[in-house]
Order: structure tokens, then C-alpha cells, then sequence
């Protein structure tokens, strides 16, 4: 399904295969990185993955992991893992020369719209230095469980209810 998503142009959420791997771990570095600087760790998961493990991620059709093409080029992604009744959302990531525009916020819209139908509630974490991050999923919902220790930080868990709506990702 073609949407505006909340973008002047319309996207098209598509499930990643196998191929889109160097493109994937690309973006996701770049993305990524930001969120090093902020919390001085430069070992975070997304930078560390590598091609490998991202080519088994794509290749479980368990573990859907959905782009945003805009003119060919891959734009935003991210991950759901489901494990019983909690969608468990990873590695949402939009390119850093299109970050602002809308494109996270609808991804992960699209992300929740497109969870199996026993999915329940949405599960997320990020570095508490990660205001947009934090905006954003305090704007969609999502309210603080706990936080955990991660290297001098904290990462905070945060959880929302499953609203129900039309599946907006093929
Ligand atoms: C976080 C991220 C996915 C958001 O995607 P995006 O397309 O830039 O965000 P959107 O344009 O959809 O913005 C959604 C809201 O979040 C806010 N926001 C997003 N990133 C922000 C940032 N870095 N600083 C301040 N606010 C930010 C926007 O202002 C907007 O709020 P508003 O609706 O009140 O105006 C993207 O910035 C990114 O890839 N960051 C690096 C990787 C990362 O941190 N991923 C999340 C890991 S948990």
C-alpha cells in the first residue's frame, strides 16, 4: 500500500530482503552514530551488528525489517521481533540528511500497524540522552517502565498498548 505517511511525497513501507543488507547497515551506521556521540559509546548494538548478522535478520521471515525508498534509495528502516503478545520494536533509523521530515514517526506507525494480530502491547528501549528519540515515542504513546544500566548511561524501556487500526505495511 502506497501512503503519504506524513511525507510531501509518497512512500511505500517494504519489507527488506536478503539483497538489502550492505544498504541496510549503511544507513543504520550513519543513523546510528549520533546516538554514540550523545552517550560517548561507540558500542552500540546497531554499530556493532555486522553484515552477517544483518543478513540473518533479513532472512528470518520471523523478524520482519521494513524500508523506506524514496527515488531508489533506502531512507528509514526498522525491525519488529515478536515474542508472544509484545511486538518488540528495534533499530528504528532514518538517514541523517532526511531525519526531520516525518519518516520515523510514520515508520514506526506503519511498523505497529503491519504486527501480527496476537501482538498486544509494543515494547522499545533508548539511551537516556536520546531526547527525539524520547519525544517521539512519548508523542505515539509510549510511557517509561523501568530503566537499566548501560555502560555510564541508563537505557529506558518504555511500553504502549496496541491501539487498533488497518495494517498500513505489505
Ligand atoms: C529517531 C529517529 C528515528 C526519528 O526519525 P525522524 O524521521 O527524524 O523523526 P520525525 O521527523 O518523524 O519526528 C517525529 C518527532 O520526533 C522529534 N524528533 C525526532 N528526532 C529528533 C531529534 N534528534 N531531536 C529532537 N526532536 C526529534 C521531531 O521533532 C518530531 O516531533 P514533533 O512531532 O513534536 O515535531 C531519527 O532521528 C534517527 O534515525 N535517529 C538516529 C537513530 C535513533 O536514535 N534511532 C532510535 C533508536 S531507539
Amino acid at each position: 500500500m502506497v501512503g503519504q505517511l506524513g511525507h510531501p511525497r509518497p512512500v511505500t513501507p517494504l519489507l527488506l530482503a536478503e539483497a538489502d543488507a550492505g544498504e541496510l547497515l549503511t544507513l543504520q551506521r550513519a543513523a546510528f552514530l549520533s546516538e554514540a556521540r550523545a552517550h560517548r559509546n561507540l558500542e552500540l548494538p546497531p554499530l556493532l551488528e555486522t553484515l552477517e548478522q544483518v543478513r540473518a535478520a533479513l532472512a528470518d521471515p520471523a523478524y520482519p525489517v521494513w524500508g523506506v525508498r524514496d527515488a531508489g534509495r533506502l531512507v528509514a528502516t526498522v525491525r519488529l521481533r515478536v515474542a508472544g503478545d509484545v511486538g518488540e520494536v528495534v533499530r528504528l533509523a532514518v538517514a541523517p540528511d532526511r531525519q526531520g521530515e516525518g519518516l520515523g514517526r510514520a515508520l514506526l506507525l506503519a511498523a505497529e500497524a503491519a504486527a501480527p494480530a496476537g501482538v498486544t502491547r509494543f515494547r522499545l528501549c533508548t539511551g537516556e540522552l536520546s531526547a527525539g528519540p524520547l519525544h517521539l515515542y512519548a508523542k505515539l504513546g509510549y510511557r517509561e517502565t523501568h530503566r537499566s544500566p548501560e555502560a555510564d548511561y541508563q537505557l529506558v524501556h518504555l511500553e504502549k498498548p496496541r491501539a487498533d487500526g488497518p495494517a498500513a505495511i505489505r
